[in-house]
Protein backbone atom coordinates (compact mmCIF):
# COMPACT_ATOMS: atom_id res chain seq x y z
CA UNK A 1 0.00 0.00 0.00
CA UNK A 2 1.02 3.70 -0.98
CA UNK A 3 0.89 6.38 1.71
CA UNK A 4 -1.45 9.19 1.60
CA UNK A 5 -0.85 12.40 2.65
CA UNK A 6 -1.85 14.11 6.67
CA UNK A 7 -6.23 13.76 7.11
CA UNK A 8 -7.08 17.65 8.27
CA UNK A 9 -7.62 17.49 12.23
CA UNK A 10 -11.31 18.70 11.82
CA UNK A 11 -13.33 16.10 11.13
CA UNK A 12 -15.15 13.58 13.07
CA UNK A 13 -17.32 10.37 12.61
CA UNK A 14 -21.13 10.27 13.47
CA UNK A 15 -22.31 7.23 15.43
CA UNK A 16 -23.17 5.03 12.26
CA UNK A 17 -19.71 6.33 10.51
CA UNK A 18 -21.11 9.10 8.48
CA UNK A 19 -18.24 11.61 8.07
CA UNK A 20 -19.20 15.19 9.72
CA UNK A 21 -18.78 17.67 8.53
CA UNK A 22 -19.70 21.51 9.60
CA UNK A 23 -21.84 19.66 11.71
CA UNK A 24 -23.67 17.88 9.47
CA UNK A 25 -23.37 14.12 8.17
CA UNK A 26 -22.16 13.71 4.65
CA UNK A 27 -25.13 11.91 4.13
CA UNK A 28 -27.46 14.75 4.68
CA UNK A 29 -25.14 17.16 3.02
CA UNK A 30 -25.40 15.09 -0.19
CA UNK A 31 -28.99 15.33 0.31
CA UNK A 32 -29.28 19.18 0.57
CA UNK A 33 -26.99 19.94 -2.38
CA UNK A 34 -28.70 17.06 -4.88
CA UNK A 35 -26.02 14.63 -5.31
CA UNK A 36 -22.45 14.13 -6.10
CA UNK A 37 -19.93 15.04 -6.72
CA UNK A 38 -19.79 17.85 -4.23
CA UNK A 39 -17.46 20.02 -2.43
CA UNK A 40 -18.53 20.57 0.86
CA UNK A 41 -16.55 23.63 2.80
CA UNK A 42 -16.49 24.58 6.52
CA UNK A 43 -16.27 28.16 6.84
CA UNK A 44 -15.69 27.22 10.39
CA UNK A 45 -12.04 26.12 9.43
CA UNK A 46 -12.42 29.10 7.45
CA UNK A 47 -12.72 31.41 10.00
CA UNK A 48 -10.34 29.92 12.37
CA UNK A 49 -7.43 30.31 9.77
CA UNK A 50 -8.05 33.95 9.38
CA UNK A 51 -8.31 34.06 13.29
CA UNK A 52 -4.97 32.22 13.64
CA UNK A 53 -3.61 34.38 10.84
CA UNK A 54 -4.58 37.36 13.34
CA UNK A 55 -3.46 36.41 16.29
CA UNK A 56 0.25 35.24 14.74
CA UNK A 57 0.79 38.24 13.14
CA UNK A 58 1.63 41.85 13.89
CA UNK A 59 -1.32 44.54 14.00
CA UNK A 60 -2.23 46.45 11.04
CA UNK A 61 -1.24 44.09 9.02
CA UNK A 62 -3.65 43.98 5.66
CA UNK A 63 -4.74 40.63 4.90
CA UNK A 64 -6.34 39.52 1.06
CA UNK A 65 -8.24 36.64 0.56
CA UNK A 66 -6.75 35.46 -2.88
CA UNK A 67 -9.61 34.58 -5.23
CA UNK A 68 -8.50 31.93 -7.57
CA UNK A 69 -7.77 29.24 -4.97
CA UNK A 70 -11.65 29.24 -4.54
CA UNK A 71 -13.88 31.49 -5.66
CA UNK A 72 -17.65 30.12 -4.16
CA UNK A 73 -19.59 33.51 -4.02
CA UNK A 74 -20.98 31.97 -0.66
CA UNK A 75 -17.69 31.53 0.60
CA UNK A 76 -16.42 34.98 -0.50
CA UNK A 77 -19.48 36.23 0.89
CA UNK A 78 -17.94 34.86 4.03
CA UNK A 79 -14.60 35.71 3.44
CA UNK A 80 -15.31 39.02 3.03
CA UNK A 81 -16.35 40.32 6.52
CA UNK A 82 -12.56 39.15 8.23
CA UNK A 83 -10.22 40.17 5.51
CA UNK A 84 -9.06 43.93 4.46
CA UNK A 85 -9.70 43.06 0.53
CA UNK A 86 -9.43 40.58 -2.00
CA UNK A 87 -6.29 39.30 -5.00
CA UNK A 88 -7.86 39.04 -8.10
CA UNK A 89 -6.66 38.27 -11.33
CA UNK A 90 -9.73 39.12 -13.46
CA UNK A 91 -12.51 40.67 -14.61
CA UNK A 92 -14.16 37.42 -13.94
CA UNK A 93 -13.19 37.31 -10.79
CA UNK A 94 -13.97 40.86 -10.15
CA UNK A 95 -17.31 40.15 -11.20
CA UNK A 96 -17.96 37.33 -8.82
CA UNK A 97 -17.14 39.92 -6.26
CA UNK A 98 -19.86 42.18 -7.30
CA UNK A 99 -22.21 39.47 -7.55
CA UNK A 100 -21.30 38.22 -3.90
CA UNK A 101 -22.23 42.14 -2.54
CA UNK A 102 -18.48 43.04 -2.06
CA UNK A 103 -18.36 45.47 -4.52
CA UNK A 104 -16.20 48.22 -2.90
CA UNK A 105 -13.75 46.25 -1.19
CA UNK A 106 -10.31 46.86 -1.66
CA UNK A 107 -8.95 44.58 -4.01
CA UNK A 108 -4.85 44.35 -5.60
CA UNK A 109 -5.25 43.19 -9.14
CA UNK A 110 -2.35 41.40 -10.41
CA UNK A 111 -1.24 39.36 -13.09
CA UNK A 112 0.39 39.49 -16.57
CA UNK A 113 -2.08 39.77 -19.39
CA UNK A 114 -4.34 42.46 -18.81
CA UNK A 115 -6.44 43.47 -21.03
CA UNK A 116 -7.92 47.31 -21.38
CA UNK A 117 -10.95 46.72 -20.90
CA UNK A 118 -9.85 44.78 -17.82
CA UNK A 119 -7.29 47.66 -16.81
CA UNK A 120 -11.32 49.68 -17.21
CA UNK A 121 -13.33 47.09 -15.61
CA UNK A 122 -10.20 46.79 -12.31
CA UNK A 123 -10.09 51.29 -12.58
CA UNK A 124 -13.98 51.20 -12.32
CA UNK A 125 -14.36 48.83 -9.52
CA UNK A 126 -11.42 51.17 -7.74
CA UNK A 127 -9.26 47.78 -7.53
CA UNK A 128 -4.91 48.55 -6.84
CA UNK A 129 -3.00 47.33 -9.94
CA UNK A 130 0.11 45.63 -9.74
CA UNK A 131 1.53 46.76 -13.03
CA UNK A 132 3.48 43.78 -14.62
CA UNK A 133 5.72 45.74 -17.29
CA UNK A 134 6.06 49.42 -18.82
CA UNK A 135 3.23 48.78 -21.60
CA UNK A 136 0.83 48.01 -19.15
CA UNK A 137 1.45 50.66 -16.74
CA UNK A 138 1.16 53.28 -20.10
CA UNK A 139 -1.94 51.57 -21.41
CA UNK A 140 -3.75 51.62 -17.66
CA UNK A 141 -2.52 55.27 -17.13
CA UNK A 142 -4.03 56.14 -20.64
CA UNK A 143 -7.29 54.14 -19.82
CA UNK A 144 -7.69 55.76 -16.24
CA UNK A 145 -6.94 59.10 -18.25
CA UNK A 146 -9.82 58.67 -20.41
CA UNK A 147 -11.64 57.71 -17.13
CA UNK A 148 -10.83 61.12 -15.99
CA UNK A 149 -9.97 59.36 -12.63
CA UNK A 150 -6.15 58.43 -10.78
CA UNK A 151 -5.52 55.11 -10.82
CA UNK A 152 -4.23 53.32 -7.62
CA UNK A 153 -1.29 51.70 -9.20
CA UNK A 154 1.09 49.45 -7.87
CA UNK A 155 4.74 48.22 -8.81
CA UNK A 156 5.13 44.31 -9.23
CA UNK A 157 8.59 43.32 -8.94
CA UNK A 158 10.18 40.36 -9.71
CA UNK A 159 12.31 38.99 -6.94
CA UNK A 160 15.81 38.14 -7.99
CA UNK A 161 16.02 35.51 -5.64
CA UNK A 162 13.73 31.76 -4.46
CA UNK A 163 14.75 29.28 -2.14
CA UNK A 164 15.84 25.52 -3.49
CA UNK A 165 13.92 22.38 -1.64
CA UNK A 166 17.24 21.82 -0.33
CA UNK A 167 16.70 25.03 1.52
CA UNK A 168 20.10 26.97 -0.37
CA UNK A 169 19.22 30.48 -2.36
CA UNK A 170 18.57 30.13 -5.96
CA UNK A 171 17.95 32.56 -8.62
CA UNK A 172 14.24 32.88 -10.20
CA UNK A 173 13.85 31.96 -13.95
CA UNK A 174 12.66 34.84 -16.33
CA UNK A 175 9.13 34.87 -16.30
CA UNK A 176 6.84 37.61 -17.25
CA UNK A 177 5.46 38.96 -13.88
CA UNK A 178 6.81 42.52 -12.71
CA UNK A 179 9.53 44.43 -13.41
CA UNK A 180 13.08 43.79 -12.56
CA UNK A 181 14.41 44.71 -9.67
CA UNK A 182 17.16 47.22 -10.62
CA UNK A 183 14.17 48.24 -12.91
CA UNK A 184 11.71 49.28 -10.17
CA UNK A 185 13.03 52.90 -8.94
CA UNK A 186 13.09 54.43 -12.31
CA UNK A 187 9.22 52.99 -12.73
CA UNK A 188 8.13 54.57 -9.13
CA UNK A 189 9.93 57.84 -10.32
CA UNK A 190 7.91 57.79 -13.66
CA UNK A 191 4.82 56.66 -11.86
CA UNK A 192 5.13 59.67 -9.17
CA UNK A 193 5.54 62.10 -12.44
CA UNK A 194 2.50 61.20 -14.47
CA UNK A 195 0.86 61.81 -10.80
CA UNK A 196 -1.20 58.36 -10.31
CA UNK A 197 -2.14 57.23 -6.66
CA UNK A 198 0.70 54.82 -6.49
CA UNK A 199 0.14 52.42 -4.00
CA UNK A 200 3.71 50.79 -3.32
CA UNK A 201 5.07 47.49 -4.25
CA UNK A 202 4.13 43.67 -4.65
CA UNK A 203 6.53 41.07 -4.40
CA UNK A 204 5.55 37.45 -4.91
CA UNK A 205 8.04 35.40 -4.09
CA UNK A 206 6.08 31.52 -4.69
CA UNK A 207 3.05 29.50 -4.02
CA UNK A 208 3.17 26.03 -1.64
CA UNK A 209 5.79 27.42 0.87
CA UNK A 210 5.51 24.45 3.35
CA UNK A 211 9.48 24.94 4.80
CA UNK A 212 9.15 27.51 7.47
CA UNK A 213 12.85 28.55 7.68
CA UNK A 214 12.58 29.04 3.95
CA UNK A 215 9.64 31.22 4.20
CA UNK A 216 11.42 33.37 6.76
CA UNK A 217 14.60 33.76 4.80
CA UNK A 218 12.63 34.90 1.93
CA UNK A 219 10.51 37.29 3.63
CA UNK A 220 13.61 38.95 5.09
CA UNK A 221 15.17 38.92 1.47
CA UNK A 222 11.99 40.55 0.18
CA UNK A 223 11.54 43.24 2.49
CA UNK A 224 15.62 44.54 2.73
CA UNK A 225 14.78 44.66 -1.09
CA UNK A 226 12.02 46.61 -1.03
CA UNK A 227 13.51 49.16 1.23
CA UNK A 228 16.61 49.21 -1.38
CA UNK A 229 14.23 49.76 -3.82
CA UNK A 230 12.79 52.35 -2.29
CA UNK A 231 15.98 54.22 -0.89
CA UNK A 232 17.02 53.80 -4.40
CA UNK A 233 13.76 55.68 -5.27
CA UNK A 234 13.78 58.00 -2.52
CA UNK A 235 10.04 57.54 -1.97
CA UNK A 236 8.64 56.18 1.54
CA UNK A 237 6.53 53.12 0.60
CA UNK A 238 2.96 53.17 1.27
CA UNK A 239 2.61 49.68 1.02
CA UNK A 240 4.51 46.48 0.47
CA UNK A 241 2.49 43.85 -0.50
CA UNK A 242 3.98 40.11 0.48
CA UNK A 243 2.23 37.93 -2.05
CA UNK A 244 1.27 34.76 -0.63
CA UNK A 245 1.81 31.55 -1.00
CA UNK A 246 1.64 30.11 2.38
CA UNK A 247 1.43 26.01 1.96
CA UNK A 248 -0.61 23.73 2.92
CA UNK A 249 0.00 20.02 4.08
CA UNK A 250 -1.41 17.80 1.86
CA UNK A 251 0.99 14.72 0.77
CA UNK A 252 2.76 12.52 3.19
CA UNK A 253 5.85 13.98 4.70
CA UNK A 254 4.24 17.66 4.55
CA UNK A 255 3.87 19.38 7.86
CA UNK A 256 2.26 22.54 8.50
CA UNK A 257 4.12 26.20 8.32
CA UNK A 258 4.88 27.38 12.16
CA UNK A 259 3.07 30.83 11.19
CA UNK A 260 3.85 32.17 14.84
CA UNK A 261 7.30 31.92 13.79
CA UNK A 262 7.15 33.23 10.26
CA UNK A 263 5.19 36.19 12.53
CA UNK A 264 7.71 36.73 14.84
CA UNK A 265 10.64 36.68 11.80
CA UNK A 266 8.69 39.19 10.00
CA UNK A 267 8.68 41.48 13.18
CA UNK A 268 12.30 41.29 13.41
CA UNK A 269 12.86 41.96 9.56
CA UNK A 270 10.70 44.74 10.01
CA UNK A 271 12.25 46.43 12.55
CA UNK A 272 15.36 46.34 11.12
CA UNK A 273 14.22 47.83 7.40
CA UNK A 274 14.95 51.04 5.44
CA UNK A 275 13.31 54.11 7.23
CA UNK A 276 11.70 54.32 4.04
CA UNK A 277 9.10 51.50 4.84
CA UNK A 278 8.59 52.95 8.36
CA UNK A 279 5.21 54.16 7.79
CA UNK A 280 4.57 51.60 4.93
CA UNK A 281 1.31 49.23 6.03
CA UNK A 282 2.45 45.70 4.90
CA UNK A 283 0.07 43.12 3.06
CA UNK A 284 -0.09 39.47 3.01
CA UNK A 285 -2.79 37.63 0.33
CA UNK A 286 -3.27 34.40 0.61
CA UNK A 287 -5.67 31.25 -1.23
CA UNK A 288 -4.20 28.25 -0.24
CA UNK A 289 -3.50 28.56 3.64
CA UNK A 290 -7.07 30.03 4.21
CA UNK A 291 -9.45 27.71 2.49
CA UNK A 292 -7.47 24.31 1.47
CA UNK A 293 -8.15 22.84 4.56
CA UNK A 294 -11.91 23.46 4.47
CA UNK A 295 -12.73 21.50 1.20
CA UNK A 296 -13.91 18.23 1.09
CA UNK A 297 -14.12 16.63 -2.25
CA UNK A 298 -17.34 13.84 -2.25
CA UNK A 299 -17.36 11.65 -4.99
CA UNK A 300 -19.80 8.46 -4.77
CA UNK A 301 -18.43 4.56 -5.57
CA UNK A 302 -20.23 3.35 -8.80
CA UNK A 303 -18.01 0.38 -9.73
CA UNK A 304 -15.89 -2.16 -8.78
CA UNK A 305 -13.87 -4.35 -10.52
CA UNK A 306 -10.47 -6.66 -10.11
CA UNK A 307 -7.93 -6.13 -13.10
CA UNK A 308 -4.11 -7.60 -13.10
CA UNK A 309 -5.26 -8.63 -9.13
CA UNK A 310 -5.75 -5.01 -8.22
CA UNK A 311 -8.84 -4.06 -6.64
CA UNK A 312 -10.48 -0.66 -8.46
CA UNK A 313 -13.30 1.26 -7.03
CA UNK A 314 -14.38 3.48 -9.91
CA UNK A 315 -16.63 6.69 -8.70
CA UNK A 316 -18.32 9.36 -10.47
CA UNK A 317 -15.58 12.02 -10.09
CA UNK A 318 -12.13 12.65 -11.11
CA UNK A 319 -9.42 15.19 -12.05
CA UNK A 320 -11.83 17.46 -13.90
CA UNK A 321 -12.88 19.05 -10.58
CA UNK A 322 -9.61 18.01 -8.89
CA UNK A 323 -6.89 17.94 -10.79
CA UNK A 324 -4.58 18.34 -7.81
CA UNK A 325 -5.11 15.30 -6.67
CA UNK A 326 -4.72 13.37 -9.81
CA UNK A 327 -1.69 14.50 -11.07
CA UNK A 328 -2.39 16.98 -14.66
CA UNK A 329 -2.30 13.70 -17.37
CA UNK A 330 0.19 11.51 -14.48
CA UNK A 331 2.73 14.22 -14.66
CA UNK A 332 5.19 13.00 -11.81
CA UNK A 333 4.87 12.51 -9.45
CA UNK A 334 1.70 12.27 -8.18
CA UNK A 335 1.37 10.95 -4.88
CA UNK A 336 -1.71 10.42 -2.50
CA UNK A 337 -4.04 13.34 -0.91
CA UNK A 338 -5.24 12.24 2.59
CA UNK A 339 -8.95 9.89 1.62
CA UNK A 340 -11.01 8.18 2.90
CA UNK A 341 -14.35 6.21 2.65
CA UNK A 342 -16.85 8.89 4.08
CA UNK A 343 -19.79 6.62 5.17
CA UNK A 344 -17.30 4.29 7.22
CA UNK A 345 -15.16 7.69 8.55
CA UNK A 346 -12.93 5.75 11.11
CA UNK A 347 -13.58 2.43 10.20
CA UNK A 348 -10.27 -0.16 9.75
CA UNK A 349 -8.72 -0.54 6.91
CA UNK A 350 -9.65 -3.76 5.17
CA UNK A 351 -8.37 -3.48 1.80
CA UNK A 352 -5.69 -2.39 -0.80
CA UNK A 353 -7.60 -0.21 -3.34
CA UNK A 354 -7.07 2.24 -6.14
CA UNK A 355 -9.87 4.67 -6.68
CA UNK A 356 -9.91 6.25 -9.85
CA UNK A 357 -12.44 8.69 -11.06
CA UNK A 358 -14.65 8.62 -14.69
CA UNK A 359 -12.20 10.59 -17.38
CA UNK A 360 -11.47 8.10 -19.67
CA UNK A 361 -7.92 7.86 -19.09
CA UNK A 362 -5.92 6.20 -16.94
CA UNK A 363 -4.15 8.96 -15.53
CA UNK A 364 -7.92 9.62 -13.35
CA UNK A 365 -6.75 8.37 -9.94
CA UNK A 366 -7.78 9.77 -6.89
CA UNK A 367 -6.09 7.44 -4.56
CA UNK A 368 -3.44 4.76 -6.23
CA UNK A 369 -3.00 1.84 -3.91
CA UNK A 370 -4.34 2.88 -0.92
CA UNK A 371 -5.97 1.75 2.67
CA UNK A 372 -9.42 1.95 3.07
CA UNK A 373 -12.39 0.08 4.74
CA UNK A 374 -14.22 -2.20 2.31
CA UNK A 375 -16.04 -0.15 -0.08
CA UNK A 376 -18.84 -1.06 -2.20
CA UNK A 377 -20.64 0.47 -5.38
CA UNK A 378 -22.79 3.35 -3.71
CA UNK A 379 -20.32 4.05 -1.10
CA UNK A 380 -18.83 7.62 -0.90
CA UNK A 381 -15.08 8.56 -0.85
CA UNK A 382 -13.98 11.30 0.63
CA UNK A 383 -10.84 13.92 -0.61
CA UNK A 384 -9.65 16.12 1.69
CA UNK A 385 -7.57 19.35 1.46
CA UNK A 386 -9.85 19.85 -1.44
CA UNK A 387 -10.73 23.85 -0.82
CA UNK A 388 -8.19 25.43 -2.83
CA UNK A 389 -7.44 25.16 -6.88
CA UNK A 390 -10.12 22.60 -7.03
CA UNK A 391 -12.60 23.83 -9.37
CA UNK A 392 -11.14 27.11 -9.87
CA UNK A 393 -7.94 24.78 -11.94
CA UNK A 394 -9.45 21.83 -12.98
CA UNK A 395 -10.18 20.87 -16.73
CA UNK A 396 -14.17 20.78 -15.96
CA UNK A 397 -14.89 20.96 -19.97
CA UNK A 398 -12.86 17.57 -20.47
CA UNK A 399 -15.76 14.74 -20.95
CA UNK A 400 -18.82 17.64 -21.20
CA UNK A 401 -19.30 16.22 -17.97
CA UNK A 402 -21.45 17.83 -15.01
CA UNK A 403 -20.03 20.80 -12.77
CA UNK A 404 -19.08 19.31 -9.22
CA UNK A 405 -21.92 20.48 -6.69
CA UNK A 406 -20.83 22.89 -4.15
CA UNK A 407 -22.04 23.52 -0.48
CA UNK A 408 -20.68 25.73 2.22
CA UNK A 409 -21.64 24.75 5.89
C1 LIG B 1 0.58 37.24 -7.09
C2 LIG B 1 -0.06 36.14 -6.35
N1 LIG B 1 -0.55 36.38 -5.12
C3 LIG B 1 -1.15 35.42 -4.40
C4 LIG B 1 -1.30 34.15 -4.88
C5 LIG B 1 -1.99 33.12 -4.03
O1 LIG B 1 -1.17 32.06 -3.70
P1 LIG B 1 -1.61 30.99 -2.60
O2 LIG B 1 -2.97 30.49 -2.94
O3 LIG B 1 -0.58 29.94 -2.71
O4 LIG B 1 -1.61 31.70 -1.28
C6 LIG B 1 -0.80 33.83 -6.16
C7 LIG B 1 -0.93 32.47 -6.69
O5 LIG B 1 -0.45 32.11 -7.74
C8 LIG B 1 -0.16 34.85 -6.91
O6 LIG B 1 0.34 34.62 -8.13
Amino acid sequence: MKPTGPLPPHFTAASDGQLVIGGMPVNELIAEAGGTPLFVYDNNIIGSQITRFRAAMPSGINLYYSVSANSCQELLQFIGRYVEGFRVVSVGEIERLQRAELAGIPMTFAGPGKGDSELEAAIRAGATISLESEGEAERAIAVALGLGVKPKLAVRVDPPFSIGDDGSECTVAPNPFGFDADEAPAVINGLIEADVDFRGMHIFTGSQWLDTDALIKVHHQTINLAGQIADAAGIRLPELNLGGGFGTPCLQGEWPLDIDRVAKALCDSLRDASDMLATTTLSIELGRWIVAESGVYITRVVDKKVSAGRTFLVTDGGGHHLIGATGPFGEPPRRNHPIAIANKFGAPVEEAVTVTGCLCTPFDVLGDDVGLPAAEPGDLVAIFCAGAYGLTASPQAWESRPLARELVV
